[in-house]
């Protein structure tokens, strides 16, 4: 059965609006868990733009499988080391970006992404690195001794978005590709990224992807139909029958 893990970013990005306690990302992971959903994500981010230091933390002391996402950063390593959340997630990060764009480049830092992946093994955390669907990429992660990649699915979604379809189509079949290596490999393949309650129906034909990741969409449409509708909404996609 595929999983979900729902991204809480937005979640805090609303509270730092304020800078004060509200909406707390905590209590939202507790809701999205009630929906059923399978792991939170977060993103640690080195400016703290929307989680906290403390967020990670409580989330850690309070959901069953906590996903941090976070850049090759040793002050953030050292976060990851103490709280130890079931999986981490790498990430390429730039200040400047809006959003995570485009995948880790593990082939030009293979050594230093399996030394962290090493250090995380021992301390039994499950690692997934986020790339673009590539195979030399696909290749070198398989190498750096991680559990699993996350697929970029960005590109495709934005094509979606501005209703190219044959491009999207052109991005889906190379998603397609990437995974059936990836799993071939023996990693485990997730996918996440602009996804969204419409574009995510064609991926769900892509099989070997055994968890997508979102957090955008559903918090965007928690506004209007609460956040456990929004996830369970989700969830009834993505868990349907392949
Ligand atoms: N997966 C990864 C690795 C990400 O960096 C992000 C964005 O933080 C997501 C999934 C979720 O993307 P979105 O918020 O666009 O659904």
């Amino acid at each position: 059965m595929r999983k979900l893990g729902v991204n809480i970013d937005h979640v805090a990005t609303l509270r730092q609006a304020r800078k004060g306690r509200f909406p707390d990302p905590v209590i939202a992971a507790g809701i999205c868990e009630i929906a059923g959903c399978d792991s939170i994500v977060c993103h640690l981010r080195e400016d703290r733009r929307h989680i906290q230091d403390r967020d990670v933390y409580e989330l850690k002391k309070t959901v069953r499988r906590l996903n941090l996402e976070m850049a090759i950063n040793e002050e953030i390593i050292e976060i990851a080391l103490n709280v130890i959340p079931a999986q981490v997630t790498l990430v390429p990060e730039k200040r400047e970006e809006l959003t995570t764009e485009g995948g880790l480049d593990v082939i030009k830092n293979f050594e230093k992404i399996r030394d962290i992946v090493k250090k995380f093994k021992e301390n039994k955390i499950e690692v997934s690195l986020f790339i673009e669907p590539d195979f030399e990429q696909i290749g070198a992660s398989k190498e750096t001794g991680a559990d699993a990649i996350e697929i970029h699915t960005g590109k495709y979604a934005e094509y979606f978005e501005n209703d190219q379809e044959n491009l999207w189509q052109k991005e889906l079949s190379k998603i397609a590709r990437a995974a059936e290596y990836s799993s071939s490999t023996g990693l485990k393949t997730h996918a996440g990224h602009g996804l969204d309650y419409r574009n995510i129906i064609p991926l769900l034909e892509v099989k070997q992807i055994q968890e997508f990741n979102i957090g955008y969409s559903i918090i965007c449409h928690s506004l209007f139909v609460g956040l456990k509708n929004a996830v369970a909404e989700m969830l009834k996609i993505i868990k349907s029958p392949i």
